[in-house]
Formats: C-alpha cells, sequence, structure tokens
C-alpha cells in the first residue's frame, strides 16, 4: 500500500522544531559521509523544467526523490502554479514507494529548518535579538519562523517590494508567532537587525554589504543560479562564508560564484559545509564581531529528512488516504 499526502495532510504534522532536529541530522550525515547526494538532474520539456531530486540517508534510514516542475506558464494557461513538488519516500529494505505526499509546503519548511539550525550553530547567542526578511513570500515566513525557533527573538522586520505581500506576511505571522513585526520602508530598516534572512525572487543585491554591522548573521537562500544573486562582493568578502553543500555553492550560486569570477575572492573564501559546523569539524563563531553568512540553495537530503518525519507522524497519526497502486 501506498500512502497518499495532500498539502493540508503535510501542514496538520510538519512542525519547524520537529524538522530543524532532522535537517540537523542530515546535515551531520552529509558532513560523516553517510548521505548519498546526487547533485540534480533536469531535464527540459518545451514548457517547462523538470527536475530530480534524489537522496539516501544510511543513518536516519531514509530514501526518497523529489520531483520539482516550473512551468511558467501555468497560472495564465491552466490557473496552476508555477512550481509543484512531490515527494516519493521508499522502504529502503524493500526499495517500494510507501508514501507520495505534497512537496510544495515540506519544501518552505526544510528551507527554514536550514537555516535554523544555521542560526543556531552561526548566530550570536544573547536574548531578545531582531529578524530582519527580505522578501514576504511563501520561503520567507517559514525563515522568519525557524529563526524564531533557534533564538530569542524581540521583534522582526519584513521588506517587500510589494506592499500587498508585506501586509499578508505581518497578519500571518505575527498570529502564528505572537512577535511584533514591521514593515520596513527600504532595505535600510532590514539590514539594522542581528539576524538577516533574503529569501526574495530578486536576482539583483538586496543591500549594500558595507552596511552591515558587526556579529550579525545572515541566512541566504534565494538566488540559486550561477548569475543572479541577493548578495553582493562586498558582503560575501567581509562574511565567514558557510554553505549547505561546497558543490551546489559553486555549480548554482551567484552569490559566490559572482566575486569568484570578479577575482574578489578565492575558492578558500569558502570556510565549511554547514555539516562541518554541525559535527564540529570546523569552529563556527568564536566572538561576537564575525559576520556569518549561510548560503542555501536546497538539498535533496533536507526533503528525505523532512519526507521521513512527515510520513511517521502520519502513519502515529492515521492521517493520508492508503492506495493499492
Ligand atoms: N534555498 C532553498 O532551498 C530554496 C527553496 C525554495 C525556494 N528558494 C528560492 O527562494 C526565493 C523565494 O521563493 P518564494 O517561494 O518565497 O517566492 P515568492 O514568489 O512566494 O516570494 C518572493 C518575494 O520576493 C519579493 N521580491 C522580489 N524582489 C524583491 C526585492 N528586490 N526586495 C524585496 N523583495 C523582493 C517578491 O515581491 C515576492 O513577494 C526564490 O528565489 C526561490 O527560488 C530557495
Amino acid at each position: 500500500m501506498t500512502l497518499i499526502l495532500n498539502r493540508s495532510d503535510v501542514i496538520s504534522v510538519l512542525d519547524m522544531k520537529d524538522c530543524m532536529n532532522v535537517v540537523e541530522k542530515a546535515f551531520a550525515e552529509l558532513a560523516n559521509g553517510t548521505a548519498v547526494l546526487p547533485l540534480r538532474t533536469g531535464i527540459k520539456p518545451p514548457d517547462g523544467i523538470s527536475l530530480y531530486m534524489p537522496a539516501y540517508l544510511k543513518e536516519m534510514g531514509a530514501l526518497a526523490c523529489k520531483v520539482v516542475t516550473v512551468y511558467k506558464d501555468n497560472p495564465a494557461k491552466y490557473n496552476m502554479p508555477t512550481t509543484i513538488g512531490k515527494v516519493l519516500l521508499q522502504d529502503i529494505n524493500k526499495g517500494d514507494v510507501i508514501c507520495i505526499m505534497d512537496g510544495g509546503y515540506l519544501t518552505a519548511v526544510r528551507t527554514g529548518a536550514a537555516s535554523g539550525v544555521a542560526t543556531k550553530y552561526l548566530a550570536r547567542d544573547e536574548s531578545n535579538q531582531t529578524a530582519g526578511i527580505f522578501g514576504a513570500g511563501v520561503q520567507a515566513k517559514m525563515q522568519l519562523w525557524a529563526v524564531a525557533t533557534a533564538r530569542d527573538l524581540k521583534h522582526a522586520t519584513v521588506y517587500d517590494i510589494s506592499d500587498e505581500a508585506m501586509d499578508k506576511f505581518i497578519t500571518e505571522m505575527s498570529g502564528k508567532l505572537n512577535i511584533e513585526i514591521k514593515k520596513a520602508k527600504s532595505a535600510a530598516d532590514v539590514i539594522k537587525a542581528d539576524i538577516i534572512c533574503t529569501a526574495s525572487s530578486s536576482a539583483e543585491p538586496l543591500f549594500d554589504g558595507k552596511l552591515i554591522k558587526e556579529g550579525t548573521h545572515i541566512n541566504g537562500i534565494g538566488s540559486h543560479s550561477p548569475g543572479a544573486r541577493e548578495l553582493d562582493t562586498e558582503i560575501i568578502k567581509r562574511s565567514m562564508f558557510v554553505g549547505d553543500s561546497r558543490e551546489a555553492c559553486f555549480s548554482e550560486a551567484g552569490d559566490i560564484m559572482i566575486p569568484l569570477k570578479e577575482g574578489a575572492i578565492t575558492e578558500d573564501h569558502f570556510y565549511a559545509e554547514l555539516g562541518e559546523i554541525i559535527t564540529g569539524k570546523k569552529k563556527g563563531r568564536t566572538d561576537g564581531k564575525t559576520i556569518t553568512l549561510f548560503k542555501s540553495n536546497g538539498l535533496a537530503i533536507q526533503d528525505v529528512a523532512a519526507a521521513k518525519v512527515v510520513y511517521e507522524s502520519a502513519i502515529a497519526k492515521g492521517i493520508g488516504v492508503e492506495v493499492e497502486i
């Protein structure tokens, strides 16, 4: 039997704290060599792109593949979303697909979870911190949830080019997290924060890296193609650079690839993978002045870990529909 879980099923069982726990373990497996993570494979049919993201986590006993499609004309032509994702979770002993679940909400939570784990290890550990969020879309909401789970947040500021998106963000997230969230007039209001998340669809830098104060932690999760970036050369140069994966950063992340091409940094500027910090192979923050930066491209190990926790929780709660395929 295969368990089918729709978006509301996934929403009802996936909590940020649980997701951060398993995502942390998944990054540790990557650093310890017990994760199998092929680079994502893409196929381009005429109207869009189809991406296949498989991974295996040996210690967790989890095997899955996420299928994501990006079809730009979907909303106008078919009244369907541009990006659609589903995760196929397999039984590691028998190989059979035991669960097919919606991957949209799962992707947003697991992306937030990676930033939450990075914040836990790299941000200053003080009470009453502030968060600044660039973008007010799907991912941005989960970034704030994750930062609020990792640190004691006093208040947050959000900036988006869409006023409507900011209003929705504030209504939804201030209720959910019970913290004060202010609408920023410009990027200058956001960069004063202790912890900054960039989660926009911008392909251009969102702020001037010279203006970031010492001790700031940044999670950069948007742009992940070689020619696009949310972070400028200056902030990359000033930061201790930690990536989700070295390979993904140097093949997908304009944030580091553009400064490298400009000759502003060398490859040695890549300090560590997040898993190396989690497992203690490399030191995290050692003082209150360093600017730490986590660049996330999104790895299939995060999807696999999140899918396993969703499946186990759904089985325990009797959620979803079982079908014979
Ligand atoms: N790292 C990962 O694992 C991962 C996973 C999923 C999505 N993403 C990326 O995250 C980004 C956001 O995705 P989403 O699903 O939230 O998209 P979304 O469309 O829901 O939200 C993006 C928001 O960014 C805003 N924006 C665009 N330019 C801006 C600017 N210059 N300043 C401030 N706001 C601006 C838009 O108005 C929009 O509200 C995308 O680039 C996406 O590819 C990364």
